[in-house]
């Protein structure tokens, strides 16, 4: 049995379906701080408490007899970090401990952990591989690049076996009803903007970049859910020490996503261009090819299906209100 922590959230409700397509059993376990229930798929146990509670989730792995860990749950907000630093470091580093001391006291020896690009920070690589200097940029990626830390140091201690996945930046959904509500990531954001009527902001168009917007490589959600089916079966049956980019390797920039917004919407709106943000770097993109070599994984859609999923299942859910441009009338690419 494989336990996900963070289960009933975005990316977690994602990884379950894929975890159970491949025909494993699994059981959530989520506080539900920010998941909902009803993305726990029917027939899939979830118990609702917190990670770092490290008696409860020993509880969990005993009484469901987990051999193997997927540790999602976490917060992932950059500016939040900011502001509520003790927080972050006790629900993401803390977390993390408490899972590890659990899986100690119980014997579980398997754990695949989401880390993310923001442990590389600001970097001038053309693209970051898994060994380029990670510095990261704010207090969430300190404390995914802490928890990566004292994941290995515990692992080689204990015998634990561990896959480290540092995920780009995520978006899209699997189904209508998996989106991304969060409107932490810029996807989200531009939509939650056009719902309410107002032009989304770019943070920044003097940045050494073609068009002087930052550079991120976005990545599907079902593809980053598929690199966790893939990397499960290796962590859980051969003793492993293995950090992954999950990327696609391509940058695009925040005007590119504008635009592809806009070619699936099919709503021609402005942006207003703001400040930048402190801590945002230029370019991150993934150098992706240790995935692809080791695990035979390659992300399979592509800027356009990430939008079109994403805005398919947003606009689903929530009507769009006026915004300003004309319904149905697109900007094309390089305008
Ligand atoms: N979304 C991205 O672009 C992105 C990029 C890189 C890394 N990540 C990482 O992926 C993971 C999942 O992110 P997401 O986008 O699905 O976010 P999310 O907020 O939708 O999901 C997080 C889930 O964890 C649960 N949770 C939070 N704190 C918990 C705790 N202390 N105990 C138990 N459950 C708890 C929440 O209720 C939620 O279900 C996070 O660790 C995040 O840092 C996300």
């Amino acid at each position: 049995m494989l336990m996900v922590t963070g289960g009933a959230g975005y990316i977690g409700a994602h990884v379950v379906r894929s975890l159970l397509r491949d025909g494993h059993e699994v059981v959530v376990l989520d506080d539900l701080s920010t998941g909902r229930p009803e993305l726990v798929p029917d027939g899939v146990p979830l118990e609702t408490g917190t990670v770092c509670d490290s008696a409860f989730v020993a509880d969990v792995l005993d009484l469901y007899d987990v051999d193997s860990v997927v540790h999602l749950a976490g917060r992932k907000a950059v500016d939040e970090s900011t502001a509520r630093p003790g927080y972050y470091y006790r629900e993401n580093v803390f977390g993390m401990l408490s899972i590890l001391e659990a899986m100690v006291r119980t014997d579980v020896r398997s754990i695949v952990f989401s880390s993310s690009a923001a442990v590389y920070g600001t970097t001038d690589c053309e693209r970051v591989t898994e060994n380029s200097p990670t510095n990261p940029a704010s207090p969430y990626g300190r404390t995914k690049l802490m928890c990566e830390w004292m994941l290995r140091d515990i692992a080689a201690a204990e015998g634990i076996s561990w896959t480290a996945l540092r995920y780009f930046n995520v978006a899209g959904a699997g189904e209508p009803s998996l989106a991304d509500r969060g409107a932490h990531n810029l996807v989200p954001k531009v939509f939650q903007a056009l719902d309410e009527g107002l032009p989304p902001t770019v943070y920044g168009d003097d940045y050494e970049t073609p068009d002087g917007t930052c550079i991120r490589d976005y990545i599907h959600v079902a593809d980053l859910a598929d690199a966790h089916a893939a990397v499960v079966p290796t962590t859980r049956s051969a003793r492993t020490a293995a950090t992954y980019n999950v990327g696609r390797g391509h940058g695009a920039s925040v005007l590119e996503v504008m635009r592809a917004v806009q070619r699936a919407s099919g709503v021609c709106f402005d942006w207003r261009v703001g400040d930048r943000r402190a801590g945002d770097p230029a370019r991150v993109v993934a150098d992706a090819e240790r995935m692809s070599r080791d695990l035979g994984w390659q992300a399979r859609r592509d800027l356009d299906d990430i939008v079109s999923s994403a805005w398919q299942a947003w606009s689903g859910a929530r009507p769009v209100a006026a915004v300003p441009g004309e319904e149905g009338d697109t900007i094309p690419v390089g305008t």
